[in-house]
C-alpha cells in the first residue's frame, strides 16, 4: 500500500510482474521466440513475464488489445512480420496498426520451410508443385489467418506455382502444425521455430526453405532456388512493442533488457537449434526497429496490392 502511494515516477521500473502478449496460440514459432525471451529479459530485469496467448485473425486480436492497453510498460507485444503487412491487409481494424505502438527493439530472423504431412505423394519440390497445380482446391494449405507469416508465404507459393488451395486458417501455425502431422492437412509454410524438429523426427517431410542460403539446422533440405524456385523466398523478422505513449525510458530500459537477453548463451543455442539467430545488438533497439518496420510496410505494400487478397 505504500509503494501505491508513491507517484509512478517515484518507482523503479519495472516493480511488478510484466505481460507480453502473442498474438497467435501456444505452442507455434511466436509463442516459441517469446517465451525465449521473455524468460532471460525477465532475469534481467528482476521481475517475471508472464506470455499471454491472444490468437486470432492473423495476429490482430493479440495487437489491438497491446494498442489499447495502458502505456506504462507493463504490457507489450511481441509481433512478427505481420506487423508490415496488416496495415495494408486489412482495410479496417479496430487499432492504429502503425501508430499505436512504440517500438522496442527486433528480435530475430526466422527462415521458412515448405512442409507436408508425411505421406504427401511428393519427394521433392518440384514433384510437389505438380501435385498442387493437378490436385488444386483438393489440397488443404493451413495458415494462422490473414497476416500470418504462413499466409504469405501462402500467398507467394501459390503466386509462384500458379494454383489455388484450399486455405484453412487456425490460431496459430502451432494447432496446425497438430493437423499436418496427423494428415488432416496437406501442406503448410512455417517457421523453422515450429518446423525443425518436426522434420527431424520425421513427423512430416520437408520440400524446401525460403532463404537464399542453406540452413545450418536443416543441412540436407534444398533452398527455394536449388528446387527451382527462387522468387519463393520469406523470412519472419519479430520485433518487441508498447503501447503508443510508453515513456521514452522504459522502452530504452526493455531495449537493454532485450540486448542483454539476445546476448543469452542459452538462448543463443536454443534459438540456433531451431534454424534461427538473434539480431545484431544495434537492431535492438526502438529506432532501428522503427525504421526497419517502416521500410517493409513499404516494401510488401506492392506485393499485397499486386495478389489483391484482402481481410474486409
Ligand atoms: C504463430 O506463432 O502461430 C505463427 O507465427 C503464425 C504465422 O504467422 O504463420
Amino acid at each position: 500500500a505504500a509503494a501505491a502511494a508513491l507517484p509512478a515516477a517515484a518507482q523503479p521500473f519495472p516493480s511488478r510482474t510484466l505481460t507480453v502478449i502473442v498474438p497467435f496460440a501456444a505452442g507455434g514459432p511466436t509463442d516459441t521466440v517469446t517465451r525465449l525471451v521473455a524468460e532471460s529479459m525477465g532475469r534481467e530485469l528482476g521481475q517475471t513475464i508472464v506470455v499471454e496467448n491472444a490468437g486470432g485473425a492473423g495476429g490482430t486480436i493479440g495487437a489491438q488489445r497491446v494498442a489499447n492497453a495502458k502505456p506504462d510498460g507493463y504490457t507489450l507485444l511481441l509481433h512478427h512480420i505481420g506487423m508490415a503487412t496488416t496495415p495494408t491487409l486489412y482495410r479496417r481494424l479496430a487499432y492504429d496498426p502503425v501508430g499505436g505502438f512504440e517500438t522496442i527493439g527486433l528480435v530475430t530472423e526466422v527462415p521458412m520451410t515448405l512442409v507436408a504431412k508425411k505421406d504427401f505423394p511428393a519427394n521433392t519440390l518440384a514433384e510437389a508443385i505438380a501435385v498442387i497445380r493437378r490436385d488444386q482446391e483438393k489440397l488443404n494449405y493451413a495458415n494462422a489467418g490473414i497476416g500470418a507469416a504462413s499466409h504469405l508465404c501462402g500467398l507467394l507459393l501459390m503466386k509462384a506455382v500458379d494454383a489455388p488451395m484450399t486455405t484453412v486458417p487456425f490460431r496459430g501455425t502451432g494447432p496446425a502444425m497438430q493437423e499436418v502431422i496427423s494428415g488432416r492437412i496437406d501442406l503448410m509454410c512455417d517457421q523453422t521455430t515450429s518446423t525443425t524438429e518436426q522434420i527431424k523426427s520425421g513427423a512430416i517431410k520437408v520440400f524446401a526453405t525460403t532463404t537464399p542460403a542453406r540452413l545450418e539446422a536443416l543441412p540436407e533440405v534444398p533452398t527455394s532456388a536449388e528446387a527451382g524456385l527462387p522468387e519463393f523466398q520469406v523470412t519472419v523478422w519479430h520485433g518487441l512493442y508498447a503501447p503508443k505513449g510508453t515513456p521514452a525510458e522504459i522502452t530504452g530500459r526493455l531495449s537493454k533488457a532485450l540486448q542483454v537477453a539476445l546476448a543469452d548463451p542459452k538462448l543463443v543455442a536454443r534459438f540456433a537449434e531451431l534454424g534461427t539467430a538473434p539480431v545484431a545488438a544495434a537492431m535492438a533497439t526502438p529506432e532501428a526497429h522503427r525504421k526497419f518496420w517502416l521500410a517493409d510496410i513499404a516494401k510488401w505494400k506492392p506485393i499485397i496490392q499486386g495478389a489483391g487478397q484482402y481481410a474486409d
